[in-house]
């Protein structure tokens, strides 16, 4: 080991408490991660954006995020100097699958170890197939240098696609598509928590019954309906224009259900822009979305200790929270 790596690794804490954080500390450690996540956007020319068009107020923001940080098997961890935040994680776990939500340390910390040693405090050992490990990281060396030690490797992209809503109006109005349109209706909640309940273990290899309940209680969810039995496929969209998840059988159901999950939110929607996230191998919907005009914001990686089997029929978590 070279001098460096070893004095790097004995890093000097002093001062530094690492602790498990509460529950009504996540304002204060998303406030502290928000900043620090923007400096680095816009040190990269990339305009910060989470979620709802127009913004989000915390309100409505922390309800999905005490949800996640609520369940059994959730961590939240923070590190101070002096009473002030400087590092902050957190996870959050379905059935097999423990997902990172987010690991910030601030600039004027970072490279020293700190990262590393929140990641492990909420990492230990190694991932099992009882309980994998995920997480979407920014494409940065950094994030993804910190993250790949821990049992993750990358499986695909997921980007962050924006189009002014105007536009989309009128490419959609002018839109010359061949085929018939499948047929898309609002579901009963019944019917789309069923869905999911066919469809998400064998697209994300894991299921998440509670996070569609708490969707179930928030937003509308769409459905492509074309014959009997459940629906093709799926999207939730909530009344502030947040489009997805969405969960399809095949990778081309995925289109029309965002699309009208789209259209939905860009009729009644005052903001200028519309924002959703895709995974990259989701080719059918990329290339609907590309010619329709939307542009890459913010291109994120999502690391998985296993693969996820059909991330081509999946369209991730608006605003970005999680996969
Ligand atoms: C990513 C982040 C959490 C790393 O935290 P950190 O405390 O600086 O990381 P550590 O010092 O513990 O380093 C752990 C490993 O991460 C990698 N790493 C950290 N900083 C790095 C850098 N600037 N460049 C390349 N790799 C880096 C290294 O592999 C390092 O281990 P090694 O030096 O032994 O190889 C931190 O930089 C951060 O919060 N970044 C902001 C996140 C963000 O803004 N994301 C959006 C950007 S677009």
């Amino acid at each position: 080991m070279s001098d460096e790596l070893s004095q790097r690794d004995t890093i000097d804490l002093a001062g530094c408490e690492l602790r498990t954080a509460r529950g009504s500390e996540l304002r204060r450690a998303r406030d502290f991660a928000r900043a620090v996540v923007d400096r680095a956007l816009r040190a990269r020319g990339i305009e910060p954006w989470y979620g709802a068009p127009g913004g989000r107020d915390w309100e409505r923001e922390s309800a999905l995020q005490a949800f996640l940080q609520a369940q059994p098997g959730a961590r939240f961890v923070v590190c101070e100097r002096a009473g002030e935040l400087i590092a902050v994680a957190r996870t959050t776990r379905f059935e097999t699958m423990d997902e990172a939500l987010e690991v910030v340390v601030a600039p004027e910390y970072s490279h020293r170890g700190l990262g590393r040693a929140l990641l492990a405090e909420l990492w230990s050992g190694t991932p099992t197939p009882d309980l994998g490990r995920l997480a979407v990281v920014p494409g940065t060396t950094a994030d993804l240098n910190l993250y790949l030690p821990f049992g993750v490797m990358p499986v695909a992209g997921r980007w962050h696609l924006r189009i002014p809503v105007a536009l989309y109006r009128e490419r959609r109005a002018a839109e010359v598509v061949d085929e018939d349109p499948a047929p898309v209706h609002v579901l009963e909640t019944g019917t789309a928590l069923e869905t999911w309940a066919e469809l998400e273990e064998g697209v994300l290899g894991y299921a998440r019954p509670w996070l569609h309940e708490w969707f179930a209680r928030d937003r509308v969810a769409l459905g492509v309906v074309a014959g009997g039995g459940t629906p093709d496929a799926v999207c939730w969209v909530s009344a502030e224009g947040d489009v997805g998840p969405a969960v399809a059988r095949r990778p081309e159901d995925l289109v029309p259900v965002v699309l009208a999950a789209l259209d939905r939110v860009a009729s009644a929607c005052e903001a200028p822009e519309l924002a959703i996230q895709c995974t990259t191998p989701a080719w059918w919907l990329l290339r609907r979305l590309r010619l329709l005009g939307f542009r890459l914001h913010w291109p994120s990686w999502i690391l998985s200790s296993v693969p996820c089997p059909a991330l081509d029929r999946y369209l991730p978590v608006q605003p970005p929270a999680l996969l």
